[in-house]
């Protein structure tokens, strides 16, 4: 069984194209009160349809307007993200019944609406941590095609549009996530070029590589997927991406001598608290 070190844990198992992933969700504060949650009710803002060159499998497309009611109706406007204050998202916040919502709630939501774990509804450290290097430090990405890979809400492609990139491909297996990016895109009053929701991760790399950079917050939570994802990776640094990750000292995080630190930033309180105590987050290179 795999720990994800998150404020949340009811047991949940998500299978996707080509690996399975296994997290848990609990909520840290309270115990697992059965609750409602609002996934019918109005929405709190109007969304825009996704507007771009969605590279998805068939169906998710459909799902779109409502996992975008979905999340309206289930997160609250964060100003004050830890690390990077320059950009608002729409989180699951202590006071949404979604943070407290338990197995059997989140068993709901998966096998009767189609919302797996909501891993978007949070900035993790990892992303925050690499939106903060990537806003202090735009030539990472100015005037260059970036991918976040595993975007979750967004966090880090946003620091991206801030930063000038010049196109932004947004890629998560969980529809629901992309939902989450494209709405808060729309709260920083951004776009984003290209919502993907194909498992690229472990694929093959295609001949034309269409990323100069690609970038990946938080993504070793589990070692099975950590250990394919820097791999995969691997191969694209090796054809001469830039690829950086942002980790906040996850026991997954391969030890491999091709991850070179180049910076550091300490965690909020908040974020230590979430994390079980990890208190620093870091940035890799990969350089082979
Ligand atoms: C811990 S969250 C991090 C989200 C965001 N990068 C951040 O730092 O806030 C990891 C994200 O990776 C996504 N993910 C898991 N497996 C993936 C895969 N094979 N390809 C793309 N995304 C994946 C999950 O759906 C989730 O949104």
């Amino acid at each position: 069984m795999y720990t994800l070190s998150r404020r949340a844990f009811c047991i949940g198992q998500r299978t996707c194209h080509k690996s399975t992933i296994k997290t848990r969700w609990r909520p840290m504060l309270e115990p697992t009160n059965c609750v409602a949650i609002a996934y019918n009710s109005t929405p709190l803002m109007s969304m825009r349809p996704l507007h771009t060159d969605r590279q998805s499998p068939a169906g998710p497309i459909d799902l779109i307007p409502f996992y975008q009611k979905f999340i309206s109706d289930n997160t609250k406007l964060v100003r004050d993200v830890p690390l990077v204050p320059e950009i608002r998202l729409r989180l699951i916040t202590s006071d949404c019944e979604l943070y407290r919502a338990g197995e059997n709630e989140l068993a709901v939501l998966r096998t009767e609406h189609n919302i797996e774990a909501p891993f978007w509804g949070f900035a993790w450290p990892g992303g925050a941590t690499l939106a903060r290097y990537i806003i202090d430090n735009p030539h990472t990405v100015k005037g260059k095609r970036v991918l976040d890979i595993g975007a979750g809400c967004g966090i880090v492609a946003l620091a991206c549009r801030l930063a000038g990139a010049s196109h932004i491909s947004v890629n998560d297996i969980d529809d629901c996530a992309l939902a989450s990016c494209e709405i808060n895109a729309h709260v920083n009053n951004m776009e984003f070029d290209c919502f993907d929701s194909t498992n690229l991760i472990g694929g093959s790399i295609p001949e034309e590589i269409p990323w100069d950079v690609v970038l990946a917050g938080d993504i070793c939570y589990d070692d099975e997927f950590a250990s394919l994802a820097i791999a995969w990776l691997k191969q694209l640094a090796a054809r001469g991406v830039d690829v950086v990750l942002g980790d906040p000292g996850r026991p997954y995080l391969p030890r491999t001598p091709d991850l070179h630190k180049i910076a550091e930033f300490d965690l909020s309180e908040a974020f230590i608290d979430e994390n079980h105590g990890l208190s620093v987050g870091s940035l890799y290179r990969l350089k082979v």
